[in-house]
């Protein structure tokens, strides 16, 4: 099929906030254990952190990590893991049913953070405690005034503030497996005066309320308005969390998915605003999409069954997704997606980042890896820089049955002084898609012909093929055959199932 792209670098979405390329680090499975930090692997460095892993979290380009959880932290008691190593308590993690051992803690992982260079943001558990034990965390994280938390925090070895600047008012609150879950009214209130205790505390933190953990929760829309009601003068943002998954191997449905994420954000942007505008309101709450990806729960559902009571292992194998080329299709549609709305989603956290549900793998004492999934972000990271620059699209439809007709391929374009990066998706199983990107309005408004300087092509003829600890890089990125500027128009030719991004300068 033939699509046409016209693409004006006047047209802003709006100026790329970095958070929107953050991850997340949950204290589940392998990721921190085993994961990042394992002390007897011949990479580890002297505090026991893999350098193999930071150097691809590095090249992933995240820039800042929600922790510790997720589940994990609405049964977390943050003082576990601080002090001495050899007195911290082993404590038993409900929300995954493994033992937490406490080796890591705020000041491992910071540390961790300083050598992968991305910034901290805290989520303070509201499941099964209050306001109080936040602003705890709160006074040892940020405060310099001396106090008895402030010189517990310099006697653990950290004399300076940690300054975390972003905070999460608990984790997933509208789900009924959240320890501590309650309704929107009573987490609404609970979130409220505690945003406004951390504020008296350290009022240039910003704060995210909860808002629902997925666009089909039953109480979706009613809970964002709820909570927002309770909490609007206090917060700055307001999350969403959605992950995908192919369904009975229908895999034209799963490349849809995007939409489905589109969806999400306009909906909670529209929640948001009707509670500004009862409010006479100017203000504008932010989208924390703080946890997304593709995640195929329902595999991890059946698994999760066989462990039994008495079986609470350490640092187990969960989560531990393989993912394929068609995932990471729908991956790097996800991210467009998020662009197309840089405007009001100002902070995103791709869940999660190794072993777990992740870009990166790792086996211990073994080799660490890209999954399919690290290349769409890393790209888009390193080339989605200035502006978000809203394109235009005449394509070819794909069926959907949830959503219709949708476009068979989407677009979206970042400008900054140097140059203009175009990020495409095919998400046609059957037809190649051949598109020609207008230029003339670019280079009018450069008042320069631009070049292709790169371009990435994410296609594999079979759609399932992924990245193993047997073959770890079978999956890959590779230029894309003919891509060329003709009079002032840029041709290329996606396949079916691919993803692209293409540089010029
Ligand atoms: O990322 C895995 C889990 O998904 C998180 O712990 C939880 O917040 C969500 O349900």
């Amino acid at each position: 099929t033939r699509a046409r792209v016209h693409l004006d670098p006047r047209n802003e979405i709006a100026q790329i906030d970095r958070r929107l390329f953050g991850g997340f680090v949950e204290h589940l499975g392998r990721h921190i254990y085993d994961g990042i930090f394992e002390p007897g692997h011949p990479s580890a460095d002297d505090e026991g952190f893999r350098t193999d892993v930071i150097d691809l979290v590095k090249e992933l380009g995240v820039s800042t990590i929600r922790y510790p959880g997720g589940n994990f932290v609405s049964g977390y008691r943050w003082e576990d893991g601080i002090g001495p190593i050899e007195s911290r308590p082993r404590r038993l993690d409900l929300a995954w049913h493994a033992t937490e051992t406490n080796r890591i803690g705020l000041h491992e992982f910071a540390s961790w953070l300083e050598k992968v260079g991305s910034d901290l943001m805290l989520a303070v558990n509201l499941g099964t405690r209050g306001t109080q034990e936040a602003i705890d965390l709160l006074e040892y994280a940020n405060t310099s005034v001396p106090t008895a938390r402030t010189d517990e925090r310099a006697a653990n070895g950290h004399p300076e503030p940690f300054a975390v600047k972003m905070w999460c008012l608990g984790n997933e609150m509208d789900g009924p497996w959240q320890l501590g879950h309650r309704n929107a009214d009573d987490y609404g209130k609970l979130a409220s005066r505690t945003a406004k205790g951390m504020r008296q505390l350290d009022p240039s933190i910003e704060l995210v309320a909860c808002g629902s953990s997925g666009r089909s929760m039953p109480t979706f829309g009613t809970w964002e308005r709820q909570v927002l009601e309770h909490t609007f003068d206090d917060v700055d943002f307001i999350s969403c969390h959605a992950y995908y998954q192919e369904h009975d191997g229908d895999a034209q449905e799963f490349l849809v998915s995007a939409v489905d994420m589109q969806r999400f954000i306009e909906s909670v942007v529209a929640t948001a605003d009707a509670v500004a505008a009862a409010r006479k309101s100017d203000k504008r709450i932010m989208i924390s999409f703080d946890e997304w990806n593709v995640w195929y729960l329902t595999r991890w559902e059946e698994q999760a069954r066989t462990y039994g009571p008495d079986e609470w292992p350490v640092a187990p194998r969960q989560l531990e997704d393989q993912y394929s080329a068609l995932d990471a299709v729908v991956f790097g549609d996800l991210l467009i997606t998020l662009l197309q709305h840089a405007d009001r989603v100002r902070s995103a956290s791709l869940a999660q980042l190794v072993n777990v549900i992740a870009p990166i793998m790792t086996e211990p004492g073994g080799p660490a890896w890209r999954q399919t999934t690290f290349f769409p972000f890393s790209i888009t990271s390193r080339l989605a820089t200035g502006r978000a620059v809203r394109v235009q699209i005449e394509s070819e439809t794909v069926p959907s049955a949830r959503f219709g007709a949708v476009p068979q391929l989407n677009a979206v374009a970042t400008a900054d002084d140097e140059g203009v990066s175009v990020f495409l998706v095919n998400r046609s199983t059957t037809d190649a898609a051949t598109a020609t990107i207008d230029l003339g309005l670019l280079t009018s408004v450069l008042g320069r012909d631009v070049a292709v300087t790169e371009s990435h092509l994410l296609h594999d003829d079979d759609i399932s093929a992924a990245n193993t600890l047997e073959r770890p890089e079978r999956v890959g990125v590779r230029a894309l055959d003919d891509v060329r500027v003709v009079d002032s128009a840029l041709l290329l030719t996606l396949p079916p199932v691919s993803w692209a991004a293409v540089r010029l300068a």
